[in-house]
């Protein structure tokens, strides 16, 4: 069954094509993005208004170049699988009624699908994941862990309590001067730093050893900043001992919940999944550990809609459709 997966839940606007014979094989025949970074840049983050006034430009084009890459027509799909939450509400609601519209002209099956469930399975796009499996989900929007025992089936198992490790990243490279959005700047300022020039406290959260919590580490940089001491300190080293932290916030919830669930198998994706400090230091852990680390290639690590159409697919493959009156939900729990 050929999927058109439709993504507009944030400031990207993306389509992908996926074949699939069973739940969990697929190909991915087609996957393209438009990227809003240019238009909110300038203003340090994202201004919600902005970003679905584009998608109403960029979503249908961005439909029919992922339809021609991948040499079909509307008539061959089998079902279209969107994004309805959770996310910036106008944002959604322009994915939604496009793949509504699509859906109805063209007679097709259509299912909502949840934007973090896309992350969880996301990757299957390029490997075997035996489940049950652990999953890190850190991006921009959220920082959780979640334990995979089925397609539909998840428990999460810690949240962060306050900032989610992307914005931690980006708020620290605003202060920093190095741009918006700043994850990937301060990965590749840390690699010369050292990761021990400035002392940052790693933050736990009292009865709660699976969450998470950064917005401590924010406010100590721009105390740190603020201080003679901050002033007189290398960009790089204070990037490489930023990251150091948030890495091992990350890191240790991350091994204690899959030697809690009994995962083998640790799925790292999000955005800050592409971290490379990131990737080496859970890879280390894991491994130490007797599990491994699979991890997507980058373009599926951030949002992208080839997950979307993979997680909306075992449903569409048990002949499953949402009506078309189901509504976008900015909250939508998983
Ligand atoms: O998944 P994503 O594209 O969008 C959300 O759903 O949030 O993630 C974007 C986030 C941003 O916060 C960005 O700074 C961060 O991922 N990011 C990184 C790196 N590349 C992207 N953070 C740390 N290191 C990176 N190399
Ligand atoms: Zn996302």
């Amino acid at each position: 069954m050929l999927i058109l997966g439709i993504e507009s839940s944030c400031d990207d606007a993306a389509a992908a094509i996926i074949e699939t014979v069973r739940p969990g094989a697929v190909t991915v025949r087609a996957s393209a993005v438009a990227n809003q970074d240019d238009i909110h840049r300038a203003y340090g983050g994202i201004v919600p208004e902005l970003a679905s006034r584009n998608h109403v430009i960029t979503i249908l084009p961005v439909i029919e170049r992922t339809l021609a890459a991948a040499g079909c027509t509307l008539g061959d799909l089998g079902g279209v699988a969107v994004t309805r939450g959770p996310g910036l509400v106008g944002s959604l609601l322009v994915g939604l009624m496009c793949a509504k519209g699509l859906a109805q002209s063209a007679g097709l099956a259509m299912v909502g699908v949840n934007h973090i469930e896309g992350h969880l399975l996301a990757p299957m796009l390029e490997h075997e994941v035996p489940m049950p499996y652990l999953a890190l989900v850190v991006s921009g929007g959220h920082t959780a862990l979640f334990a995979v025992t089925g397609f539909g089936h998840y428990r999460r198992l810690g949240t962060t309590r306050d900032d989610a490790a992307g914005e931690a990243f980006d708020k620290v490279a605003k202060l920093m001067g190095l741009g918006y959005p700043g994850g990937r700047a301060i990965d590749e300022l840390a690699r010369t730093g050292s990761t021990k020039r400035v002392a940052i406290t790693r933050a736990r959260v009292k009865g709660a050893p699976l969450d998470f919590s950064f917005s401590g580490v924010k406010t100590a940089i721009a105390l740190y900043l603020a201080s003679a001491d901050g002033a007189a300190t290398a960009p790089a080293d204070l990037a490489a001992s930023f990251q150091e932290a948030v890495v091992e916030m990350l890191v240790r919830p991350t091994i204690a919940a899959a030697r809690e669930i009994g995962a083998e198998t640790i799925a790292l994706t999000g955005g800050v999944a592409a971290n490379s400090r990131l990737r080496d230091r859970l890879s280390a852990a894991a491994l130490a550990d007797g599990r491994r680390v699979v991890a997507p290639s980058l373009k599926y690590c951030t949002d992208n809609a080839a997950m979307i159409a993979l997680a909306g697919s075992y449903r569409l493959l048990r002949g499953e459709r949402d009506p078309l009156t189901i509504d976008a939900a900015a909250n939508l729990p998983l």
